[in-house]
């Protein structure tokens, strides 16, 4: 059986469906009081005793800038000791060691493993496997192929979270989700997080071949959720509060299908920002090519720089969580 739930806190990492609001809300209200305290007098100095003693894995096999650097900031900011495979032609593997056993490897020298691999359920796989052996560690999962990206919800939504304080919070709120949402693995985890809140609309642009997966509209219609899909980005923008805008994920083509697509329909420039609310939002979860312009950027509606940033303290206050030392904050 496989652990996701331990001394009744998070575990494994696996699905943004493991956090329901009062958690989402815990580790919210950490990332803040960290950010907070990295600001005082010898608040990094005092963060950096909290974990000194954990060592941490970051176990990625599939290309990443944000979420392997914002992970290793994140255990740099709480003391956690870090070592990396990133390219596993340099380890074992090359000599034909299968994954299995060099995840089982690292689990004897780590005290978490922080995974990125670019099949789908592999991060949940071999969480089964290490709980099998007797000797397992925490997993958190740092996006697995097409299918999920927890952690990259939890910093959306605490982006979200911190961008509506003055507005009521997440709720009572229009959503539109923009670009290739099929093979997004961001918009399908965001949505699954976004979805335990009441009275939100969801907007789904894109082109009908990347249209959100048959399952992401199951689990709304279930929740009795109304969404709109919709091809027409320019005709919902005065209307939303949030645009979660993404690019093409052309790296999951099979045969050349993201050539038949005119994308730039699902872009921004400042002309289309202009129609936005004032206090609407721009989110993207990066890394972005043509669909935001750069002049998009200096706009205080985009936010996904704040966003990024917000990544690195939002994955500390998990890691706090899971080796359950959030409370010790308490001390500074
Ligand atoms: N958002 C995100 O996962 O970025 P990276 O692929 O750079 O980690």
């Amino acid at each position: 059986m496989t652990h996701y739930v331990r001394e009744g806190r998070l575990y494994h990492v696996m699905l943004p469906q493991q956090f329901e609001e009062p958690l989402m809300e815990e580790l919210f209200d950490t990332a803040d009081l960290i950010k907070e305290i990295t600001r005082k007098p010898n608040g990094s100095g005092f963060l950096k005793s909290v974990l000194q003693h954990k060592k941490a894995m970051l176990y990625f096999t599939q290309p990443s800038t944000r979420t392997f650097l914002s992970f290793l900031a994140a255990c740099q900011l709480v003391g956690i000791d870090t070592a990396e495979v990133r390219d596993p032609s340099l380890s074992s593997e090359y000599k034909g060691e299968s994954q299995e056993d060099g995840v089982r490897v690292f689990s004897s020298y780590f005290d978490c493993i922080v995974m990125r691999d670019p099949k789908p359920g592999f991060c949940e796989y071999m969480a089964y496997l290490l709980d099998a052996t007797g000797r397992s560690v925490p997993i958190l999962n740092g996006g697995s192929g097409k299918d999920q990206h927890p952690t990259q919800a939890l910093l959306d939504l605490y982006t979200m979270h911190r961008s509506f304080l003055n507005r009521g919070g997440l709720r009572k709120k229009r959503y539109a989700f923009v670009g290739d949402l099929l093979r997004g693995r961001a918009v399908r985890s965001s949505v699954y997080l976004l979805s335990q809140f009441q009275d939100l609309e969801f907007h789904f642009v894109a082109p009908a071949a990347f249209q959100i997966a048959p399952d992401l509209e199951d689990h709304l219609k279930t929740l009795g959720i109304s969404y709109q899909l919709s091809e027409d980005l320019e005709l919902l923008l005065p209307e939303m509060d949030c645009v979660y805008m993404t690019r093409l994920q052309d790296e999951y083509d099979l045969s050349g299908e993201s050539q038949l697509v005119d994308y730039s329909r699902y872009s921004l420039d400042l002309e289309k920002v202009q129609k936005m609310k004032q206090d609407s939002i721009i989110l993207h979860p990066l890394p972005r090519r043509d669909e935001i312009h750069p002049e998009v950027d200096a706009d205080p509606r985009a936010v996904y720089w704040r966003q990024l940033r917000n990544g690195m303290y939002l994955r500390a206050a998990l890691l706090l969580h899971v080796f359950g030392a959030a409370h010790r904050l308490q001390e500074y």
